[in-house]
């Protein structure tokens, strides 16, 4: 064998030394003899990235200029091609091949909101990470950066240098279909996390984006709803949100939305790219569409958008033409181009290419773990049930979910592949169910049932798949304890039809609540869903889609070793009837055998409208949890809510006008747990404003050992504290009394304090 070995290595050592030398041949043969390689100046790394890019595109010829600017087409994504640039393309994500004479990089890229996306198609492995929802509960920039870090060095390990991620939609429609891979309903939460996470992927060498922009808050009809909402509201909400995150991660690439801002396409729009992301936030990256997302050429370009992903339809050909018409200014096609090959070199994507290598699964496990153990949210903990003591215990009966074998992911783009394969068997595809036909349920391999087991050691732990109500609250009778898993389903590209729990959970639960008091809910959903059988159990965890983790987190949680932090980053409303558009907006009736996608050929029996139709946020300004204020309306769970096993007092508020605010009070641990809060300070402004009545204007999370008082301080921003005012396209601070708010939750904030501040904020 040794011997066999030792010819192995110096065969493969002998096969990479002809490698490299060809590789320098090549590039000398290309010249005529005796000419040395062009030494190009842009390597330079004591160039600004804005210089070196220029230096490229003196160089460059038109041709190479317009490949950069599209991908190489559908086909490219689920076919390589035979030969030519694509064969380089890494995944079916998204793939530009560079210039190599000028050697300037192929960009490869992935989605990984919640971990790398689709790697198993590719036999490769990448940690599945909780859904965006479950990250954004638990409030904590520190995480954030932590998790971008991970999935960070997941893309690199593949080999991609641009990650798809992330997404950052404000939940305007709570039925949306992509609630779960968005960071919640408050524009400072979302950006702020999300900022965080990009930050921390870009400082490891990758260009990262922040997507859908903007207003594409509901799947339904994605590809032709006209989201109507006023410019004040869009500015302090959803674009907000994107400008907190972009200067926060300095972000190189933003990719419009599929649908409609104001009746202008998000990646043709001239207010949305060219005035707000462009002049008004100062971003110098460029504007990618969404697959698919491209609907023209000079209206596009002069709008904004920058690159056309996936395929060339409308920025390949057609925009060469356009160029040597003169329809689209040579000078517009060299911005384009600057503003790409500036993100390349400020990211590092030329300096410091990603080299492929085995992904760190014991750090992605580590990380899937604690985003799941600071993101589930105790909702509900009467009498104490929780956490469960093991010692105590002698029966458990553990019911539905498919707990006995995995945990449920979110669909679409942003799948991770799950380890070993799908933990349940897809049930055959249903035409008349959209979310079935779209998407095959994924679970991952991590059974709660399981980690339940392992933990309560001298009980008698049973499960019941919950398909027969009568037979679960037969087992949850005999039982000292019931604890019903409970699943949403969601994906990209289609809505929940309402916030019901699907499959007749909720009968299932009154079921076993029915036969045993100490019913506990864990619930795995991609968003709010209502809970008709609230009052009648004992516990409710919201684990969203828990992630390869799922199993020990969970367990860790019901059992007292980790003591919950999660708050919502979303309002849980009673019922549809509360929310702002009880009715969701439809698309009309459709007509068969279209294309699923611009561009793509028309599947047979597959049917898709082409025409337009409106979602009409005309809540304006209420987004989430300001609407439930504004209209007195009582949410289920409100937004920013969140037990602990634990409890915390909140004492001595002030605050002081500076640069911005700064709010100081006290935190005090009162139970005998230690255990983490998310101490948050809400701002209301003066009558003149305008406004709902508070908004989130910042947070801290904070650790306390049992009776720890610890002094907190928080600053707010002047962001924050402004209003936009859209004749004057600018923030301002209005004079007058503002109240400031800090508390535990949106709906319980026990210490206020007032101050005026003046038009410059002081
Ligand atoms: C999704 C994007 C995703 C892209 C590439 C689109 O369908 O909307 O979020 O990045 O596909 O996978």
């Amino acid at each position: 064998m040794i011997p066999k070995l030792r010819s192995n290595v110096r065969s493969t050592c002998a096969l990479a030394i002809a490698v490299i030398l060809s590789i320098g041949t090549l590039a000398e043969g290309q010249l005529p003899f005796g000419q040395k390689p062009k030494q190009y100046p842009w390597p330079n790394r004591s160039l600004s990235p804005d210089e070196r890019a220029d230096l490229v595109i003196k160089e460059m010829t038109l041709d190479e200029k317009i490949q950069m600017l599209h991908g190489l087409g559908w086909e490219s994504m689920f076919m390589q091609p035979e030969s030519g640039p694509g064969t380089r393309a890494i995944n079916a994500g998204g793939f530009i091949p560079g210039v190599q004479r000028l050697g300037i990089p192929d960009l490869q890229m992935t989605d990984c909101v919640e971990g790398v996306s689709g790697a198993g198609a590719k036999g490769r492995y990448a940690t599945a990470l909780p859904s965006a929802e479950a990250m954004a509960a638990g409030w904590d920039p520190v995480l954030s950066y932590e998790t971008g870090t991970m999935i960070g060095n997941e893309v690199r390990a593949m080999g991609f240098n641009m990650s798809l991620g992330s997404g950052i939609n404000l939940m305007r429609e709570p039925r949306g279909g992509r609630t779960f891979e968005y960071k919640g309903e408050d524009p400072l939460l979302a950006g702020t996390l999300a900022g965080q996470e990009l930050k921390a992927e870009k400082a490891l060498g990758l260009i990262t984006d922040v997507k859908h922009y903007a207003v594409n808050d509901q799947d339904e009809g994605r590809l032709f709803v006209n989201s109507v909402i006023d410019k004040r509201a869009m500015r302090e909400s959803d674009l907000l949100a994107f400008e907190i995150a972009l200067r926060n991660s300095g972000a190189g690439a933003v990719m419009c939305s599929y649908n409609k801002i104001n009746g202008a396409y998000a990646c043709e729009n001239g207010y949305t790219l060219g005035q707000v992301l462009k002049k008004d936030f100062g971003f110098r990256g460029f504007v990618v569409s969404d697959w698919g997302g491209t609907h023209s050429t000079a209206k596009a370009v002069m709008a904004g958008l920058d690159i056309e992903m996936p395929g060339n339809s409308f920025l390949g050909e057609a925009l060469k033409k356009a160029v040597q018409s003169g329809e689209v200014p040579q000078a517009r096609i060299d911005d384009m181009v600057h503003r790409i090959l500036r993100t390349e070199f400020d990211s590092g994507v030329v300096d410091n290419p990603p080299q492929p290598q085995s992904p760190d699964v014991m750090r992605g496990l580590e990380v899937a773990q604690k985003i799941e153990e600071k993101g589930a949210v105790l909702l509900k903990n009467a009498y104490d049930q929780l956490p469960l003591r093991a010692s105590e215990i002698k029966s458990i009966a553990v019911i539905g979910g498919h707990a006995d074998v995995g945990v449920l992911s979110g669909g679409g783009s942003s799948q991770v592949s799950p380890a070993g394969g799908n933990a349940v068997t897809p049930p055959p595809m249903d035409m008349n169910d959209m979310l079935s036909f779209l998407t095959v349920p994924v679970y991952h391999r991590s059974a709660p049932l399981k980690g339940i087991t392992e933990k309560a050691k001298g009980a008698a732990v049973k499960f019941d798949a919950g398909t027969d109500p009568a037979a679960a609250a037969a087992l949850a009778r005999s039982s000292q304890v019931a604890i019903v898993f409970a699943l949403q389903r969601a994906s990209e590209g289609v809505d929940q039809t309402g916030l019901s729990l699907p499959d007749k959970q909720d009968a299932l639960i009154e079921a076993v609540a029915e036969a045993n008091p100490h019913t506990i809910v864990v619930l795995e959903t991609g968003g709010a869903v209502t809970m008709p059988w609230i009052d009648k159990v004992s516990a409710v965890l919201e684990g969203w889609f828990p992630g390869i983790r799922g199993s020990e987190a969970i367990a860790n949680i019901l059992f007292g070793e980790v003591n919950p932090s999660g708050k919502l980053p979303l309002t849980f409303p009673r019922s549809e009837a509360d929310l702002p558009h009880p009715a969701r907006s439809i698309q009309p009736p459709q007509k068969p055998g279209q294309a699923p996608l611009p561009g793509l050929p028309a599947i047979a029996g597959f049917s898709l409208n082409q025409s337009s139709f409106d979602a009409v946020y005309d809540e304006g300004l209420k987004v989430g949890y300001k609407w439930y204020d504004a209209e007195n309306k009582q949410p289920l769970f409100p937004f920013g809510f969140g037990l602990s096993y634990t409890s915390f007092a909140y004492s001595d508020v002030s605050a002081a006008p500076g640069e911005g605010l700064t709010v100081r009070f006290k935190v005090k641990n009162t139970g005998k747990r230690a255990g983490e809060e998310t101490a948050q300070v809400y701002l209301t402004l003066p009558a003149s404003a305008q406004e709902p009545p508070k908004r989130l204007v910042g947070w801290s999370k904070i650790a306390l050992e049992p009776g720890e008082q610890k002094e907190v301080t928080v600053t707010v921003e002047p962001l924050m504290l402004s209003v936009f005012n859209v004749d004057k396209n600018a923030w301002e601070i209005m004079p007058g009394e503002y109240k400031i708010w800090a508390g535990p939750s949106s709906r319980e904030l026990p210490l206020s304090t007032a101050l005026h501040l003046g038009e410059k904020g002081r």
